[in-house]
């Protein structure tokens, strides 16, 4: 993406201290926009220092209180913005009461996002990070998706699949959200990043991440997400964020992925790449002629968006930031003699 000259635009990014998030407001930053940043607790300096410590911040950043559950609680950070990066979700694959934990409060939120924007009178966009989980949750997977495909949210709630409630949560509040952006003439569009890797400014792991290094820290319970799985680092996703909210004329969803593979292959990958990792070897319902699934983002690239990082760097950057904050160990603690064949189709992506 070419920088073009500092815009001085003032702009909000909910989920600030996240993964996207944070990295989204460094690119924004370095572009010259002014940020209004929301975090749950701007207190906590675990979440917020580094924000606070990025180049610029001091002259153009400000934190601003924000929560999905609290109705009006974006309108001040909104307020006096010509654009809106929506961004925050809740991720918690583990919630106990995934309903009022995760749906509604995503759903809600956005509705009421998209209402503080109405109030503003001043957003000239809104940006909104949906998710490949809106797309492919379906019963029957095709070999290819756009974006006129929708996840089956009846299917979600009935088998239950790691992640179940956030691809129910993120597909009612996708159609809830382009519902209310029409009623109230809102320029609104969304984004669907497949699973986004890559080195990341947040301390502590990001949930993506979880998935993304799965095969590395032996997590099977997010192998059925890694089975046809598709990527996109998390450099270009931002720069996907920057490029649309810039974009004239652009409009709808867009994927916003570059790469797909299948958990044999990636597995492959991980071990010629990490032998120092104890990657498995033999999966479940799982082989060499199982073919990749993909996520066709013809309709950013049209626009002249160009993908610039491998699915090598990607990975390459991730474990590189979770070894240096020790979130990750250097190496595995031991190979077993024998390989196991592991569970990897417990569900859909
Ligand atoms: N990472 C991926 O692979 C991936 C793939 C597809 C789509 N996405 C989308 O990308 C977006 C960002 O995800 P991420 O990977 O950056 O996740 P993340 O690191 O967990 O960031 C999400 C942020 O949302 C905020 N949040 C959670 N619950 C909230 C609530 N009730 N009210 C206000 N804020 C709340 C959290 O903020 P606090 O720190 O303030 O608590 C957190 O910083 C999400 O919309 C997600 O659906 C991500």
């Amino acid at each position: 993406m070419t920088v073009t000259a500092a815009t001085k635009d003032t702009v909000c990014v909910t989920g600030a201290s996240g993964f996207v998030g944070s990295w989204l407001i460094m690119r924004l930053l370095e572009r010259g926009y002014v940020v209004k940043a929301t975090v749950r607790d701007p207190e906590n300096i675990k979440k917020t220092q580094h924000l606070l410590d990025l180049p610029s911040a001091k002259e153009r950043l400000t934190l601003w209180k924000a929560d999905l559950n609290d109705e009006g609680s974006f309108d001040d950070a909104i307020s006096g913005c010509s654009g809106v990066f929506h961004v925050a979700t809740p991720m918690d694959f583990e919630s106990q009461d995934p309903e009022n934990e995760v749906i509604i409060p995503t759903i809600k939120g956005v509705l009421d996002i998209v209402k503080s924007c109405v109030k503003a009178k001043t957003v000239r966009r809104v940006v909104y990070t949906s998710s490949a989980g809106t797309v492919n949750a379906v019963e029957h997977t095709i070999p290819e998706y756009d974006e006129s495909c929708w996840s089956d949210v009846e299917f979600c709630r009935r088998v239950k699949m790691t992640g179940w409630m956030y691809f129910v949560s993120k597909t009612l509040a996708e159609k809830a959200a382009w519902d209310s952006a029409k009623e109230n003439n809102m320029d609104f569009i969304s984004i669907i990043p497949t699973l986004v890797v890559g080195p990341f400014i947040m301390q502590s792991m990001p949930p993506s991440m979880i998935t993304a290094l799965a095969l590395l820290t032996r997590n099977e319970a997010h192998y059925s997400i890694l089975r046809q799985i598709q990527f996109v680092h998390l450099d270009d996703l931002c720069n996907c964020h920057v490029f649309l909210f810039e974009y004239p004329n652009a409009n709808g969803r867009y994927i916003c992925s570059s790469h797909d593979t299948t958990i044999v292959e990636l597995a492959k990958m991980l071990r010629e790449r990490y032998p120092e990792y104890d990657v498995p070897t033999m999966f479940k319902d799982a082989d060499e002629t199982l073919k990749p699934v993909s996520f066709l983002s013809k309709k950013l690239m049209d626009l002249g968006f160009k993908y610039q990082y491998t699915l090598e760097d990607m990975y390459d950057g991730a474990i590189k930031t979770c070894q240096e904050k020790g979130l990750i160990p250097l190496a595995s603690e031991k190979k077993p003699a024998i390989e196991e064949k592991k569970p990897a189709n417990e569900g859909k992506e």
